[in-house]
């Protein structure tokens, strides 16, 4: 298949017109996909209402049908149509983070096939605030199903040459509409329950949640302390993320433990003859002794290195490394998140630096 790439400024307004988000938009009510940026991930989209497009969608990414699919819609009323039941603190979120960077989770009216939402009774929906989503969603008059534009496992792209790699002659047409400004996924968060409950930790942080609408659980599954718990996001319990090089998450009480520790093991990987890398914060980067030494951003600027994290385990992948060391960054609020996706990056494995 011949995938058509165009750009679209992500200043785009609701006057001007666009010959490209007008081919997109007759490409997604034909059953086509269209990939399209969003300020979290690139989405991989299809008509949200179309059982042969939410198929098409999980065959290009070579994703599992049982993990549902995100529904992007650009206005209230269309989430009367697709779910039921809705809260009244739903509303009150709504209010405050749509457009943006969160997903609400409410039972589903039969109107949403079930090969969207995976055969569950229950819808995931989210109003982007990336312009061009946005207009894609207005114009085209579709709501859009639309899972990361990664293939599945692979990190989730954050520019358009991300899904090139990964997409090119798989769907209809990929639009470049620059860099995602957050670089992880939306928050998920579940409203069907008697408290709303985080997912999937993103952007918009439990704290965010609970200054407007009083509390919020965290799904016990989120930070992998219990792995024995199933996640109730479906999609959380895949590897997901995860770079070709293995990877390893390196804590310690000191920007010095971690590095000497570091240091070591890259030492012996490479005495075994392997190409070792190291995910480093601005200032310990000069530290490190390895082939490829990547700065992820400085430690202090959470959004940095939240929008920079998926790119640079796709450049590990680029430069061909056979094991990753990563710096850790947890912390607060944004951190969370941040840890959340490193951690299965990283298949779990943790390392204790020793104190020096
Ligand atoms: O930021 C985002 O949310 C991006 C952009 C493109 O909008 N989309 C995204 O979609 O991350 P995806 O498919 O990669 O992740 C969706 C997650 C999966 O973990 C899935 O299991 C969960 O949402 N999910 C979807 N519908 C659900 C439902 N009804 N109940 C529980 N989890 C659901
Ligand atoms: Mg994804």
């Amino acid at each position: 298949m011949n995938t058509i790439i165009a750009a679209v400024d992500s200043g785009i307004t609701e006057e001007e017109p666009n010959q490209d988000l007008e081919l997109a938009s007759e490409i997604l009510k034909k059953g086509g996909l269209v990939a399209f940026p969003t300020e979290t991930v690139y989405g991989l989209g299809g008509d949200a209402l179309n059982p042969d497009a939410s198929r098409k969608i999980y065959s290009a990414k070579g994703r599992p049908s049982d993990n549902p699919l995100i529904v992007h819609i650009a206005d209230e009323t269309d989430l009367q149509k697709i779910a039921k039941d809705i809260p009244e603190a739903a509303y009150k979120l709504m209010d405050v983070f749509w457009p943006g960077p969160m997903t609400m989770i409410f039972h589903k009216k039969p109107i949403v096939p079930d090969s969207t939402t995976g055969g569950l009774d229950t819808v995931a929906v989210r109003m982007p605030s990336h312009n061009v989503a946005y207009e894609l969603i207005r114009r085209s008059g579709v709501m859009i199903a639309a899972p990361s534009a990664n293939t599945s496992g692979r990190p989730s792209p954050t520019m358009a040459s991300h899904v090139r790699e990964d997409m090119e002659g798989k769907i209809d047409m990929i639009i470049d509409g620059g860099d995602c400004r957050y670089g992880i996924e939306s928050t998920i968060i579940d409203m069907t329950g008697e408290v709303p409950t985080i997912l999937r930790p993103g952007y918009i942080t439990r704290e965010m949640l609970e200054d407007v609408i009083g509390t919020v659980e965290v799904d016990p599954a989120i930070l992998g302390e219990a792995a024995h718990v199933r996640p109730k996001a479906p999609g959380m319990k895949y590897t997901h993320y995860a770079p070709k090089g293995i990877m390893y998450i390196v804590e310690g009480e000191s920007s010095n433990s971690v590095i000497r520790c570091i240091n070591r093991m890259v030492k012996e990987r490479q005495m075994a003859g392997c190409k070792v890398g190291v995910l480093a914060t601005r200032y310990n980067a000069m530290a490190y002794e390895a082939d490829e030494v990547i700065v992820i951003g400085d430690k202090k600027d959470e959004l940095m290195i939240s929008s920079n994290l998926y790119r640079t385990l796709r450049e590990f992948d680029a430069r061909g490394v056979d094991y990753i060391y990563s710096e850790s960054f947890a912390g607060s609020s944004l951190g969370t998140a941040i840890m959340n996706r490193l951690i299965k990056a990283a298949g779990h494995r943790v390392i204790q630096a020793p104190s020096v």
